[in-house]
């Protein structure tokens, strides 16, 4: 599948983005472990997070979904889960496989974990290395899945610093934190995002922060609630970013998450020039939303602040096309974890922009963007969902027809793309392989 963007005018709109893809994989797993039942309201519909439904119900949870985004899931508490008979297949999901593998180190069985093209190829030792600490005993190739993780391993709590700033491990070893014997203290380099401390409070389980350390302490027991997932602030940053590179646009996205620890784009857009504001702000269960107000703007290049990269870090493929479209240059830097993610989005991106005459100059952990405008042209996706649907947004204005190639992915995290892009103005055709 590709998409041809024509350039579009994009005009004022109301629009909802679907639910966020963090908040929903932790209600499936945690619900799955609690005691009695959590309902799911605004849950993520997208493959991502259907693999994880898939996966809890291969090992042994009865999850039911009365509605598109409505599920309701049996928890059948820390030590109910049950052998799969088959190996667990994540997709394309980083978050599925990392969190999972904390969570069935504590199990009395083995699994197997494994995915597709893409998350086969992922680092998977920042798990490994802390959980083996644990006790847990996992095998692996060469660092990489498919993951054996055997069961019947006894766990013990460590005091572990995180070498790299990350929620996927972070929430992997309060898991795994969860089956272990005594208090599991983890210290991140940066604050990420804490969906997995929230939603535990809210399931009765003590979790302590302060400041970057977090520990729980095992065998607390989860106690099944309500859970309302918020719009996704990373699904709503492509409607956020058309909005701001077109004409005269005045856009509003409704109750999307606006969690802290999520808000970095908005603020280094913020400090590009971007009129963003924040409407109704309340509460949705134990997230914090608000409707996202986005008025076209004139961007200026800038050194984006390092600080801010972890709390924004699904969104730099949006903000590369932000910082093609500003005037001046913008400086990327800390951002080498971006070359690990469902594809090495730097490279991805520079190689997107470049291709739409856009001057880029790459190094390990950055990149500087050169401002000006794009021109139409024919890009990769490299089969990278949030790529994909940045190089669509570049296309809306770029000055000929832009062709993303194999946009499939983009189910992974946003079904109904294209849909929501058109009823804000934006030409994004789908066209079917071979069609082009
Ligand atoms: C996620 C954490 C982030 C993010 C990913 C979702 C999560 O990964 O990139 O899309 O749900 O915990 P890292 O924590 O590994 O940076």
């Amino acid at each position: 599948m590709h998409f041809k963007v024509s350039p579009s005018k994009v005009e004022d709109a109301r629009v909802t983005v679907p639910g966020d893809k963090s908040v929903s994989h932790r209600s499936l797993m945690l619900g799955s472990i609690a005691i009695g039942r959590t309902d799911v309201s605004g849950f993520l519909a997208g493959e991502d997070c259907l693999q994880t439904l898939a996966a809890m119900r291969a090992l042994g949870v009865s999850i039911e979904q009365p509605g598109p985004t409505e599920i309701s899931i049996e928890g059948v508490g820390l030590n109910g889960l049950r052998a799969s008979e088959k190996a667990l297949d994540l997709g394309n999901s980083g978050t599925a496989m990392r969190l999972m593998a904390g969570l069935l180190s504590g199990q009395v069985f083995d699994s197997v974990l494994t995915g597709d093209a893409s998350l086969t190829g992922r680092p998977m030792g920042r798990i490994i290395t802390p959980l083996s600490q644990m006790g847990a005993r996992i095998d692996s190739q060469n660092g990489k899945p498919p993951l054996r993780i055997l069961g019947r391993s006894e766990l013990r709590a460590i005091d572990y610093e995180l070498p790299i700033a990350s929620a996927q491990v972070k929430s992997a070893l309060l898991l795994a934190g969860l089956y272990a014997k005594g208090t599991t203290y983890v210290t991140e380099p940066a604050v990420t995002r804490d969906h997995t401390e929230r939603m535990l409070r809210s399931m009765g389980v003590r979790v302590a922060t302060a400041g970057r350390r977090i520990s729980i302490e095992g065998g607390q027991a989860l106690k099944g609630c309500r859970v309302k997932v918020p719009a996704d602030l990373s699904s709503a940053a492509f409607v956020i970013l058309a909005a701001l590179l077109a004409q005269n646009a005045d856009i509003v996205i409704a109750n999307v998450g606006v969690n802290p620890t999520r808000t970095g784009v908005i603020n280094i857009l913020q400090s590009m020039g971007a009129d963003i504001s924040m409407e109704n702000a309340g509460q949705l269960g134990d997230e914090p939303v608000a409707d996202v107000r986005v008025r076209s703007s004139e961007l200026r290049g800038r050194s984006v602040d390092p600080g801010l990269v972890s709390l924004a870090i699904d969104e730099f493929p949006v903000l590369f096309v932000a910082a093609a479209a500003a005037t001046g240059n913008t400086v990327f830097s800390g951002i080498g974890e971006l070359r690990v993610k469902e594809s090495d989005r730097i490279a991805a991106m520079a190689e997107g922009m470049r291709r739409l005459g856009v001057t880029v100059d790459e190094s390990p952990d950055g990149a500087v963007v050169h401002g000006g405008s794009f021109a139409g042209g024919s890009v990769e996706s490299f089969g990278d969902h949030r790529v994909a649907m940045s190089l669509a947004v570049a296309g809306t204005v770029a000055s000929g027809e832009v062709i993303v190639r194999d946009v499939d992915a983009v189910d992974t995290s946003f079904p109904g793309f294209c849909a929501c892009m058109a009823s804000i103005g934006a030409n994004i055709e789908v066209v079917v392989e071979g069609s082009v």
